[in-house]
């Protein structure tokens, strides 16, 4: 017999055959509630361009398309060392960034600091002390000087990934927490003065130069290095994209009258979409997680397919079946670990979908560890099966988003820079993405290349967030202040004797 090479790595075959008949009749309505059809994904991809057009209008829409006051590419010729800080749903990391003269290239080294549980439902001073505590160690480690407040000025980068209007590059008020966040008092207020007023008390000599997405860093800095970029994609704790838009095609921006050829990075802040409840096809379960959130009624597709949320989804399925007196699943077995509200986050599906073997042994010892449920085989495959369709199911959805913006700005062929824990860990996750975009634009076997690739990003809250610093002091320096906030009391802006 001979051996053909393939050029995939091998799979599990994962045969169904000794799954019994209800169990089997169970994971059909699965597969029934979570399988989006490619009718279904183009019929998501229209609504979804109708609605970011819809945010960029006067009115507006669910999608708030938020302009960023990033004006245009990084050219390469940036220079200089700057602080990046960014606060992100689980960790906040700090970092150093030096951008030498050579094109293209970073140095960076950095710090990572967890952000503990309680902050995010605590006060805004608490939120804002502990991330100017973090920096202020970070500075004393890696600056040898007597005193922090010796240094020379530095600037900084602040990665903020929640909504804001940005009324100005280095400004911007919280329109509302996401990815679980509940903190009292900071919503509808200026994020930048309250971190000012921390680094203050905490005597840290720094400048907030620049406030940054995420999805906005990531589009930065992998265009730095990538010219074919045109849009950045976050797919972790939360979803979400930013691409560059020109100011003509920007109705909410007419009244400023600012050039309409230049080009200004908007965050669309996607995970709106859909709040209407116009076509996503939510689950009961989908509906249990808006309903139980922090804020019901937002972020519905990021509710769908977030890291934070992916866990949860598999958790209420399996907790609602066990209750189902017509299923048989974990028969006396206690499942009060189960039953624990967002107890298994992505990271355990990822695992459940990586086990390679074609009894899952290791999600057997997955379950028994982790909620102390000893699994049978055929009640393992319903597992597996159940974590495939959520995990498929997010990596559709999330080409949808992708596939709008490049309908909507007749983008053809480019690449889409893509960061988060979604995106880099969970299995299969970019190739189920790739397979969606192909069946949205119709590309055929005879496309040997997919025009257009969701490819992995540059480090958009370290790289990212230093070069759009560095694009803001090139712009003052320039004596171009569109974008600027002049009246901040720590302006960047020298003012005029
Ligand atoms: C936030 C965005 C962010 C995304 C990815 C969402 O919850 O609203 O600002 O870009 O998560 O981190």
């Amino acid at each position: 017999m001979y051996l053909t090479a393939s050029r995939k790595p091998p799979s599990r075959k994962g045969s169904m055959h000794d799954v019994p008949n209800d169990l089997m009749k169970h994971i059909h309505e699965l597969e029934e509630m979570f399988t989006i059809h490619t009718p279904k994904l183009l019929e998501i991809v229209s609504k979804f361009q109708e609605e970011l057009v819809k945010g960029l209008s006067v009115a507006g829409g669910s999608i708030p398309m938020n302009p960023t006051w990033v004006i245009g590419y990084p050219t390469g010729d940036e220079t200089g060392t700057y602080l990046a800080l960014d606060m992100g749903g689980t960790n906040l990391r700090v970092c150093e960034v030096e951008l030498p003269e050579e094109k293209g290239q970073y140095d960076i080294y950095q710090s990572k600091y967890r952000l503990p549980e309680e902050i995010k439902s605590g006060t805004g001073d608490q939120l804002f002390d502990y991330i100017a505590e973090c920096v202020k160690q970070f500075l004393i480690a890696n600056h040898e000087c007597e005193d922090i407040k010796d240094l020379k000025e530095l600037h900084l980068g602040f990665t903020f990934s929640y909504p804001c209007e940005q009324n100005a590059i280095d400004h911007g008020i919280l329109q509302r927490w996401t990815k679980g966040f509940d903190i009292e008092g900071v919503e509808g207020h200026d994020v930048v003065p309250m971190f000012e007023a921390a680094l203050e008390r905490k005597g840290v000599p720094i400048k907030i130069t620049a406030l940054v997405n995420d999805t906005t860093g990531t589009l930065i800095a992998s265009a730095y290095t990538d010219n074919t970029t045109r849009i950045g994609c976050i797919f972790g704790t939360g979803c979400n994209a930013a691409y560059m838009e020109t100011i003509g095609c920007i109705p909410k921006l007419a009244h400023m009258n600012l050039d309409p050829n230049l080009e200004i990075a908007i965050n669309c802040e996607w995970g709106a979409f859909d709040n209407e409840h116009f076509v996503l096809p939510r689950t009961p379960y989908d509906r249990h997680i808006d309903e139980s959130s922090p804020r019901p009624g937002q972020q519905t597709f990021e509710k769908m397919v977030a890291g934070l949320y992916l866990g949860e989804i598999f958790r209420l399925a399996l907790v609602d079946l066990y209750s189902n007196p017509d299923v048989k699943i974990f028969e006396k077995q206690d499942i009060s670990a189960l039953q624990l509200e967002y107890s298994l986050d992505s990271s355990f599906l990822a695992e459940i979908e990586s086990d390679p073997w074609e009894n899952l042994m290791e999600t057997h010892a997955l379950f028994e560890k982790k909620l102390k449920i000893d699994t049978t085989e055929p009640e393992r495959k319903l597992i597996r099966r159940l974590a495939e369709l959520i995990g498929t199911r997010a990596a559709r959805l999330s080409a949808c988003g992708v596939a709008a913006i490049c309908k909507m700005k007749n983008i053809e062929s480019c690449h889409v820079g893509a960061d988060g824990s979604v995106f880099n860990k969970y299995p299969n996750f970019q190739e189920r993405g790739a397979k969606a975009l192909r069946e949205i634009f119709g590309w055929g076997k005879t496309v040997r290349n997919d025009p257009i690739q969701i490819v992995p990003s540059e480090d958009g809250s370290g790289v990212g967030a230093a070069l759009i610093a560095a694009l803001t002091m090139k712009r003052i320096r320039k004596g171009i202040h569109a974008g600027v906030n002049v009246k901040r009391k720590n302006s960047l802006i020298p003012p005029i004797p």
